[in-house]
């Protein structure tokens, strides 16, 4: 058994960085880097961190040459929304500018790390650190899928009257609006979620609410909070980052570059894929009916038409 310490570095120490910061600390994962462009800031809650847990393995800094040789690279800095931009896609901009400077830096001091990118909007911004940093297809992911499906698990299991922790839901496609979720393949303690909505006398208006919840769940949370949500995306992308380190081989539902699965190529959307030690181990081909299979390409042609929209070509 392998007994080294790891490296996890964190860009854009802000709420989520923050989040997964102090997650990854509670799991002693490893020695975390807080990078920011604002120095106070990955600074201060590195302090703030280390008080906390009593521990001097978390460093805040503005010098990317902190993240040499880090065994993972998790992305979230750039823009989020604010209330009133409805959609994920209005930060495309600024944020390919942010991904450009970070994958130089990935390319410069850590060019083997594993790559989680939260940086919206992710499916996008997954592609263009995979091209920018000339990383394999198998370092680097986005997340979404693992927090799409929890909202998705959350308000289904509103709707039956069971424990979130009893649905084992999948949301396939990119992180927007036109999000897959896939009923026919949703159990419920272990039973077709079919079979349970007749037994609770549950017609389709019913979970077509609650795809409808599930899709909007991240506008509903900022609304309310006046920031963009940041505790499950944490949890998303820490579940990610456990899962490589301790070779987990869990299947996670995660942005992925396609290389002709689901009938896509060159685009990176949400699939469920095996993450171990080398990253991604496996990328599963769910069989999907036609509508399934129509929906999942559409999400795929709008996230292959924003990476045409900022001028990508390949
Ligand atoms: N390099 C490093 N850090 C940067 C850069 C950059 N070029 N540009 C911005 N940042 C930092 C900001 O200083 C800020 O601290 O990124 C951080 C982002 O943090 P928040 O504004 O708190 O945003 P957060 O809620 O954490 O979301 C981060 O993830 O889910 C997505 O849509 C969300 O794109 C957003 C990202």
């Amino acid at each position: 058994v392998e007994n080294r310490v790891y490296k996890i570095s964190i860009i854009g120490a802000g709420r989520i960085g923050g989040t997964i910061a102090h997650l990854a600390a509670l799991k002693n994962l490893g020695h975390i880097v807080l990078f920011d462009i604002d120095e106070g800031l990955a600074q201060g809650k590195a302090l703030d961190l280390s008080h906390s847990l009593a521990t001097d393995t978390i460093i805040g800094t503005h010098s990317y040459q902190d993240i040499t040789d880090s065994d993972v690279v998790i992305v979230t800095a750039g823009t989020a929304r604010t209330p009133g931009v409805t959609s994920r896609d209005a930060l495309c901009e600024a944020n390919v500018a942010v991904m450009r400077s970070v994958a130089e830096a990935i390319k410069s001091y850590t060019p083997s790390a594993f790559v989680i990118v939260i940086t919206n909007p992710v499916d996008v911004m997954t592609y263009v650190m995979h091209k920018f940093a000339e990383l394999n297809r198998n370092m680097v992911l986005g997340m979404s899928g693992i927090l799409d499906t929890s909202r998705y698990n959350y308000f289904l299991s509103q709707a039956l009257g069971v424990s979130p922790k009893a649905v084992q839901g999948i949301v396939l496609g990119g992180h927007g609006d036109d999000m897959v979720p896939l009923p026919r393949l949703t159990t419920v303690g272990g039973v077709p979620l079919m079979e349970v909505l007749n037994q609770k006398g549950l017609d389709e208006h019913a979970l077509t609410q609650v795809i409808e919840k599930t899709r909007y769940g991240g506008t509903t949370i900022l609304n309310l909070l006046k920031t963009s949500a940041f505790y499950a995306p944490a949890s998303g992308a820490v579940e990610m980052l456990e899962a490589y380190l301790h070779d987990q081989k869990k299947i996670l539902p995660c942005s992925v570059c396609l290389n002709g699965e689901y009938d896509v190529r060159d685009v990176c959307v949400g699939v469920p894929v095996v993450i171990g030690q080398t990253g991604v181990e496996g990328v599963i081909e769910l069989e999907l009916n036609e509508m399934e299979q129509m929906n999942f390409k559409k999400s795929a042609q709008s996230v292959e038409m924003m990476v045409k929209s900022i001028g990508w070509t390949s």
